[in-house]
């Protein structure tokens, strides 16, 4: 089979398409023929070395796919070859064909094609992880969203307006903005333009945001703190700027607020029960025709290099794709 392989820690040009040989499941395990495989920002991490959880090159990278069961391993119960799931391995999804343990498969949603799910669900299973358990989003409350245009923070615009919150989307661009009322977004704030803080205040009668969720990092965070309403709840889901910020704790002291961590991969580990609780709210949700998750590009294995560069050179909306 072929595979996208990390002989050393790098950047993406880094890669290279290899012959590898087909994957056999072990025990709990499925063997999945990949379809399409879902591109998202801790890739560029893992391959760069730079995530909080490291494997040794030479690795195939890739953390979620969407395939067909080929084989299944000894005390699988769920599955069976021609089944059609979304796999998330902690690594491996960038090659004709992947394995993943029984307990970090999915069926595919109904009327979802391979493309669709690939890009489903690290975005969605993070930001409902976040919405529900971290914040507890009560509807009516506001959510302000930013990167809002990029891969989880579109999930949090499509899943913030499901659960009945007004959303401010925050993003670098006009273009960016645009996509992000296009996903329902009920206000907008361009932070390269205008200063976050004072934006939300104008936009909140003065009280600040409900919830905030924060992909981004760096300088924009101490002003997204200070952008949290009475009770606030500001969600760290990451730094995609680059840089981890110091939070001043007198900001959280002055609105009784929460700085609260969010670690999808390991909660759901953690709490096996809580996740399927929220895959089958999203199902409702998808069922109900509630959520729409976007992939806006999908590009050939061979062009992998392009893929990552959407999202290196900061220019991705929604969810990227590779297709095999
Ligand atoms: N906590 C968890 O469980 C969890 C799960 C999945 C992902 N994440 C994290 O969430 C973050 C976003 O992931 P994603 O897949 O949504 O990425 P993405 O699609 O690339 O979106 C990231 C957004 O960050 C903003 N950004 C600011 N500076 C940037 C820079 N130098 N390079 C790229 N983007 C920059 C961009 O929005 P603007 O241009 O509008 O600023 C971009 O749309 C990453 O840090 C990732 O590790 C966390």
């Amino acid at each position: 089979m072929r595979a996208l392989v990390c002989n050393e820690y790098g950047p993406p040009e880094a890669l290279a398409i290899e012959e590898r040989p087909l994957p056999e499941p072990g025990p709990g395990q499925l063997a999945i023929e990949v379809r399409a495989a879902g591109v998202n920002f801790p890739d560029l991490l893992m391959i760069a070395g730079k995530y909080q959880v490291k494997t040794p090159p030479p690795f195939v990278p890739g953390a979620e796919a969407a395939g067909v069961v080929t084989a299944v391993g000894e005390g699988v119960s769920r599955y069976k070859p021609g089944d059609r799931v979304i796999a998330m391995p902690l690594d491996g999804a960038f090659a004709e064909a992947c394995i993943a343990e029984e307990h970090s498969t999915v069926p595919m949603p109904d009327g979802f094609d391979f493309v669709t799910a690939a890009g489903f669900a690290i975005t969605y299973f993070t930001t409902a992880h976040a919405l529900v358990q971290s914040a507890e989003l009560q509807p009516g409350e506001t959510l302000l969203v930013l990167g809002a245009a990029g891969g989880v923070g579109s999930a949090a615009i499509d899943l913030g307006k499901a659960m009945g919150a007004r959303v401010i989307a925050a993003a670098s661009s006009d273009t960016k903005l645009a996509f992000a009322r296009e996903l329902g977004a009920d206000d907008t704030i361009n932070y390269t333009t205008d200063k976050l803080n004072d934006a939300v205040k104008a936009l909140t009668d003065g009280n600040g945001a409900d919830v905030v969720y924060d992909p981004v990092g760096g300088e924009l965070a101490q002003a997204a703190l200070r952008a949290t309403a009475w009770h606030g709840r500001y969600l760290v889901i990451g730094f995609a700027s680059g840089e981890i910020p110091a939070l001043p704790a007198n900001l959280a002291l002055l609105k009784e607020a929460s700085i609260v961590g969010v670690w999808w991969g390991t909660w759901a580990a953690r709490d096996p029960a809580g996740q399927l609780d929220n895959m089958r709210f999203l199902a409702g949700l998808l069922a109900e025709g509630k959520i729409r998750p976007r992939v806006t590009e999908s590009y050939a294995f061979d062009d992998f290099e392009a893929a990552f560069a959407a999202i290196s050179d900061r220019r991705a909306q929604g969810k990227v794709v590779l297709s095999f």
